[in-house]
């Protein structure tokens, strides 16, 4: 009754406006009109990415986990609202969000009048497989922010006259939240914050309480361009869509907020895992940057940021927009998400300050620049402008990012010294993404001990991990000899094209269950290497990787009796007998391996040594091939 009678009134309020159907009539209305707010930019302008203006004592805002911006009532209203707005503009203005959005993929169209290479314009300007990545992202990220700081500061003056001034202050230091979908969720929550999951919402602006669409559900098109979208069933889809369930409604089907949270958080220790070794393991940039890079360079080291970013991307999307390459930046969950991916990028910066580019060949077509282009540090980031003189952003001018003017609280050097800021985010890495790893079990251990020496209440040094039972077993000693113990990781490799889209290897200690739509959740699973391919277009034979630790689930063997310890000369033979996987495709269906285009999958160990005080990370030595499993 209650619903009828709001829908009712929503619809009258649009008819008796003459406003075109929903999207307007879900906008925050101000009681003036949006080109007034935001007047149309033309497309004959250059757009020049610039550097947003510092604190009044001189440091540089930082951007925020979004649980911490909803804290600040201010900002965040103003954040909603800017993005409620920044959805709403003309779809033909260059700064609107759809024409900033299809700059990564689709609609294949110059922006910023910078024009495609001969061969290479069924391509967005987004650079994957590419020791680009990380950098070119950055520039995009500023891009965004920039518009929106622009909407939130027009925002504020709209504001009543007695609280205008306290928006007006906090619209100064806004800058991009990003989602920490590396962190479990705080007490009560949810993994993925509900924020994102209603379609509408009630939200507070200067003209009072509305209810309006809400910016972080979707982006609606206005209009949706089939010919930009002509793939089914994204083509019929007026909105983005998460984790959309077809068999019941193959034209409009609602996006599944919690199904995303739960897939996503299933994988949360496996990307927790991934991230421990990538801080702790990689120290050479393009290595760390791209999932091209290990195959193109002969390293042994076969994940990569842009690998474990790619984990967001497919169960974020499940098979929604963020799974789709080109179609995903039209997702508002792409921009936390990126925005997430480059403080990862910052901090490993911090780590590893010395570390830079070499130059690389592109793996992949992008519309500036074909594959086999050779890359580096000064190759201009397009389509992004530094300047109206017509120069582009650079990896080495975006190096850090104070350069767009924002920090964030892990990298920020305007309070620690880079040397304090170091050993901070060591200190953090190992409590954050090390708890499940062999090195946070036995801090657990460790830490459980005193405790237990002093009640003596228990026998010494067993693990006490409360989340994990099947560990609590075992003991430090069978893992660790002095301050060694030996890394498994299994290694996986296929073709850029390998198949029609994304698709997962799953690795099960033991024989996969029969129905692949059970493997993300088989008891016996050990977690997954999910692949963001491109579909099979070219037939390019170009290589990308990525891994998934198998420590942990060796360690719970461990704790079972069925291996002694570690040791190449115990696990090797084990995984020999009892590890298999299987090749799940973007349709849950099984695929042979054979089918897949390049598919080799290698299990490697590395002798880690735990550093002795705890603001350190552990050391790695080279990882070496122990078997190969494909
Ligand atoms: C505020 O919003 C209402 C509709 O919700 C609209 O009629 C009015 O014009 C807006 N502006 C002001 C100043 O009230
Ligand atoms: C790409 O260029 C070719 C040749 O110039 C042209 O026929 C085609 O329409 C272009 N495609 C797009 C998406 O612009
Ligand atoms: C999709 O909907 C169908 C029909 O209602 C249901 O049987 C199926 O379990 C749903 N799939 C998912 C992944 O939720
Ligand atoms: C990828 O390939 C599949 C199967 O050929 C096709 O259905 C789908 O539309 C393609 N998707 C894209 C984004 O090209
Ligand atoms: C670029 O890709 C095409 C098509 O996949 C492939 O035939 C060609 O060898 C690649 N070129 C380089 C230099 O990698
Ligand atoms: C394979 O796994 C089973 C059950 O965990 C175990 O009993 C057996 O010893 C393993 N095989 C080898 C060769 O280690």
């Amino acid at each position: 009754m209650l619903l009828s009678v709001g829908r009712l009134s929503l619809l009258l309020t649009a008819s008796l406006l003459f406003l075109p159907p929903l999207i307007l009539s879900q906008t925050y209305n101000y009681g003036i009109p949006i080109r007034e707010i935001a007047p149309r930019r033309s497309s004959a302008s250059r757009v020049v990415v610039g550097r947003l203006p510092s604190r009044e004592d001189g440091t540089v805002p930082l951007r925020l986990e979004i649980r911490e911006l909803i804290r600040l009532t201010e900002q965040w209203d103003m954040f909603i609202l800017a993005l409620n707005l920044f959805q709403a503009l003309d779809q033909d203005d260059p700064l609107s969000y759809y024409q900033i959005a299809g700059i990564h993929g689709v609609p294949f169209q110059p922006w910023n009048d910078v024009q495609p290479v001969a061969g290479a314009n069924n391509s967005g300007y987004c650079t994957h497989s590419s020791v680009l990545f990380p950098m070119w992202h950055r520039p995009y990220l500023a891009l965004f922010e920039q518009q929106m700081y622009f909407l939130v500061n027009k925002i504020a003056t709209l504001y009543p006259p007695d609280v205008r001034q306290r928006y007006q202050r906090a619209a100064r230091n806004f800058r991009m939240p990003y989602w920490d979908w590396a962190a479990r969720a705080p007490e009560g929550e949810t993994y993925f914050p509900e924020v994102f999951w209603n379609a509408q919402i009630d939200q507070n602006g200067p003209n009072g309480t509305q209810k309006i669409k809400n910016p972080l559900y979707s982006y609606q098109f206005h209009p949706l361009d089939e010919k930009a979208f002509p793939w089914t069933p994204l083509k019929y889809w007026t909105e983005t869509k998460r984790a959309p369930n077809t068999t019941k409604d193959i034209r409009a089907p609602p996006s599944n907020n919690r199904q995303v949270s739960e897939a996503l958080s299933s994988r949360l220790p496996d990307i927790q895992r991934r991230l421990f070794i990538l801080f702790s393991s990689y120290k050479d940039y393009n290595a760390f940057s791209s999932k091209a890079n290990a195959i193109a360079q002969g390293s042994s080291r076969w994940d990569s940021v842009e690998s474990i970013h790619d984990v967001i991307h497919i169960y974020g999307g499940l098979r929604g927009h963020l799974t789709y390459v080109p179609l995903s930046s039209f997702d508002p969950l792409f921009y936390l998400h990126h925005t997430m991916t480059d403080r990862i990028i910052a901090m490993w910066q911090a780590l590893n300050p010395s570390a830079w580019i070499e130059p690389m060949a592109a793996i992949e077509t992008s519309y500036t620049t074909l594959n086999g282009t050779i890359q580096d540090s000064s190759t201009p980031l397009t389509p992004f402008y530094i300047s109206d003189d017509g120069s582009f952003w650079t990896s080495d001018l975006a190096r850090v990012p104070e350069a767009f003017g924002y920090s964030y609280a892990d990298t920020d050097v305007s309070v620690y010294s880079a040397d304090e800021v170091r050993r901070n985010l060591a200190r953090n890495i190992i409590d954050w993404y090390g708890q499940t790893s062999a090195v946070g079990i036995r801090n657990q251990a460790q830490s459980r001990q005193q405790v237990d020496d002093a009640s003596a209440h228990r026998p010494p040094s067993r693990w006490a991990m409360e989340e994990n039972s099947d560990l609590s077993d075992l003991h430090v000693e069978q893992v660790f000899k002095d301050n060694h113990y030996t890394e498994w990781i299994a290694n996986v490799q296929v073709n850029v094209e390998a198949l029609d889209g994304q698709f997962a290897i799953h690795f099960f200690l033991g024989q996969p269950p029969p129905n692949s739509w059970e493997w993300r959740t088989a008891p016996n699973g050990v977690g997954d290497v999910p692949i963001f391919a491109m579909n099979r277009s070219t037939g390019s034979d170009a290589k990308i990787t990525g891994t998934l630790p198998l420590t942990t689930a060796l360690m719970e063997r461990i704790a079972q009796g069925d291996i002694p310890d570690l040791s190449p000369e115990m696990v090797e033979p084990y995984l020999r007998a009892n590890l298999s996987f299987g090749v799940r495709a973007s349709d849950d269906t099984q695929v042979s391996p054979q089918e897949v285009d390049g598919l080799y999958i290698v299990i490697s160990s590395a002798d880690v040594t735990v550093a002795e005080t705890e603001d350190e990370l552990p050391s790695w030595s080279e990882p070496v091939s122990r078997l190969t499993l494909w």
